[in-house]
């Protein structure tokens, strides 16, 4: 018996965009993101390509799980086709998920010796709009360096989807809200003027102009 059509508050939202996941190795929530790819497809009808760092990320969870969630061959490493250019480029967003502490910081002080931060600095100079989607335990998460960086990714036009902070944790975003947000990023960019801030820590500010 064939499934019946998903329709949800977000149904189609992201229908025809290229959406670029970078997943970090840091963080075990790294299980969920296939989920949260998945109903990026499902509800929001988007294209998504991901790109897996390095050896860290490759020991939790196998590409072959993010090859069936984003129906798309994954990227494992970066080669002479230069994906941090390419696929970069020809994508519409980038989305940093799981995105760590030391992600974050990388990029915000413009390391880039993991796939993460490596297509971040692409994005960021080429006009790609970004999403970072953080966790980590509470405490870094309250960090005056994790503020720091993340007002620095800010200030680079960089947004940030709000983890749920429960048991002591600062957890990763559900699908829903990433959807959600990476639809407004969009939906800015279109709209001209328009602009939303999700922020990466307790409930800041949203700017529409
Ligand atoms: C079991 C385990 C879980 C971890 N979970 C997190 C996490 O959720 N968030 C985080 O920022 N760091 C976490 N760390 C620390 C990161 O693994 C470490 O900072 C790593 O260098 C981050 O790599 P990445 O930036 O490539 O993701 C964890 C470490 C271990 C051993």
């Amino acid at each position: 018996m064939s499934r019946p059509p998903r329709r949800g508050i977000n149904t189609g939202c992201l229908e025809g965009r290229r959406i670029l996941v970078a997943t970090g190795g840091g963080s075990i929530s790294i299980y969920r993101v296939p989920d949260i790819i998945r109903e990026m497809r499902r509800e929001g009808g988007a294209k998504v390509k991901v790109a897996m760092g390095g050896k860290a990320s490759q020991a939790l969870i196998s590409h072959e799980v993010f090859r069936w969630a984003s129906g798309n061959d994954v990227i494992t490493e970066v080669s002479g086709r230069l994906e941090h250019i390419s696929d970069v480029e020809g994508s519409d967003a980038l989305v940093l998920m799981p995105a760590s502490f030391d992600t974050i910081g990388k990029c915000a002080n413009g390391i880039a010796d993991e796939v993460q931060p490596l297509m971040f600095s692409n994005a960021v100079g080429s006009g790609v709009p970004v999403l970072f989607v953080p966790a980590m335990h509470q405490g870094m998460f309250r960090s005056p360096a994790l503020r720091r960086n993340t007002d620095i990714l800010r200030s680079m036009g960089a947004l940030f989807v709000e983890p749920v902070v429960e048991e002591g944790k600062a957890k990763l975003a559900g699908p829903a809200e990433v959807i959600d947000a990476v639809a407004r990023a969009l939906a800015g960019q279109r709209g001209g003027g328009r602009y939303l801030v999700v922020s990466g820590r307790g409930g800041e500010e949203v700017i529409d102009q």
